[in-house]
């Protein structure tokens, strides 16, 4: 099986997380923007692909609230180019095109009930909304065309590599540097916390053994308020740190709410277990636990990646190959 990584090296990508496939035989990586539909026919052709998984998007809440409209560029003008490539490429029924999607499209819920297959969609931010113009696009292509495809829905991710703009690597980010942490107004929004490593193992799951045309819900049934989170973390922090337990909790700093923010997500991944016997294998505190010992071993790798002349460097790595 052949792998080809089409990554457009944006501001939150970086080479050297992939650095450990580069000498794979079975592996290549293609710079480019997956809005660029010459690019991503001439990839089609090259590689002949048999299936897509489209993991490429906008994908920060604040970022879209500032700028919504690359959302709209790369979210859905970028998953259009994908879809058409995959249906002017591949005869009806052939291919296999799985979305990876989010379960903000459901929007928000209230302090109890789940996400499910059955739930609205009623995305809430410009970034949500973008998704959920995805997931829709999928299935009319799907109805219209006869493109197989899935469509994952997955809770906030955590874990190795992660940006830090997201709340997890940022507050590592910044107990590291002894800066203010910000928390969203009072900290009492609630997330589903899913370590990275069990959303991999669903994804493969789903990619090999899903039925076509289905959507999978993908949860880690690991909620937290935001505050009980940090202060989770931190004492992880604090404790790998040698750190007097609170000690760093003295950073947390309560800060403006995030526009029209969701309040609640939480999925139900039932279906998804039974069908697939897929299950997250993580608890909250061992994800944090493994989360921290990681970005604690790679420091260096945090402050490289905000360092924009350290990742012009990489990129121009690839451009002079
Ligand atoms: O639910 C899945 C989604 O989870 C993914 O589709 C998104 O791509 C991903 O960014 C994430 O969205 P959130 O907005 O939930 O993640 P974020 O890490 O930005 O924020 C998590 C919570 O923490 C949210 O309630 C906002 C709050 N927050 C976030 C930041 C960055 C803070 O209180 N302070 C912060 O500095």
């Amino acid at each position: 099986m052949r792998f080809v990584n089409l990554d457009a090296l944006t501001y939150a990508g970086n080479l050297e997380n992939v650095a450990g496939l580069t000498d794979q035989p079975n592996y290549s990586f293609e710079l480019g923007d997956i809005t660029d539909s010459v690019l991503v026919e001439r990839l089609f052709d090259l590689y002949k692909f048999d299936a897509v998984v489209h993991f490429a998007a906008e994908s920060h809440v604040d970022r879209s609230i500032t700028d919504p409209t690359t959302f709209v560029r790369t979210n859905v003008d970028g998953t259009i180019v994908l879809l058409q490539a995959a249906r002017n490429n591949w005869k009806a029924g052939q291919g296999l095109f799985h979305h990876v999607s989010t379960d903000e499209v459901f929007g928000t819920l209230g302090p109890t009930g789940l996400f499910t297959l059955n739930s609205p969609y009623a995305p809430r931010s410009p970034y949500a909304a973008s998704k959920a113009s995805a997931d829709h696009l999928v299935r009319s292509f799907g109805a219209t065309y006869g493109l197989p495809y899935l469509i994952t829905n997955t809770s906030n991710n955590y874990g190795p590599y992660q940006f830090p703009e997201k709340l997890i690597p940022l507050v590592l980010n910044n107990a590291r540097q002894r800066i203010p942490i910000p928390v969203y107004g009072k900290g009492d929004n609630v997330r589903d916390w899913l370590f990275v490593e069990d959303h991999c193992a669903a994804l493969e799951i789903v990619l090999f053994q899903g039925s076509i045309g289905s959507t999978y819900l993908i949860g880690g049934s690991q909620e937290s308020s935001n505050l009980g989170l940090v202060k989770a973390l931190l004492d992880v922090y604090d404790e790998k740190t040698g750190q007097a337990s609170g000690h760093s909790q003295s950073l947390i700093s309560f800060v403006q709410d995030r526009a029209g923010h969701d309040f609640r997500y939480a999925i139900d991944s039932s279906e998804t277990q039974k069908e697939l016997g897929w299950s997250p294998q993580h608890s909250l505190i061992e994800g944090l636990k493994k989360t921290v010992d990681w970005y604690m071993k790679h420091s260096s790798w945090l402050s490289n990646i905000l360092d924009d002349s350290y990742r012009t460097y990489y990129k121009s790595q690839y451009d002079n190959r």
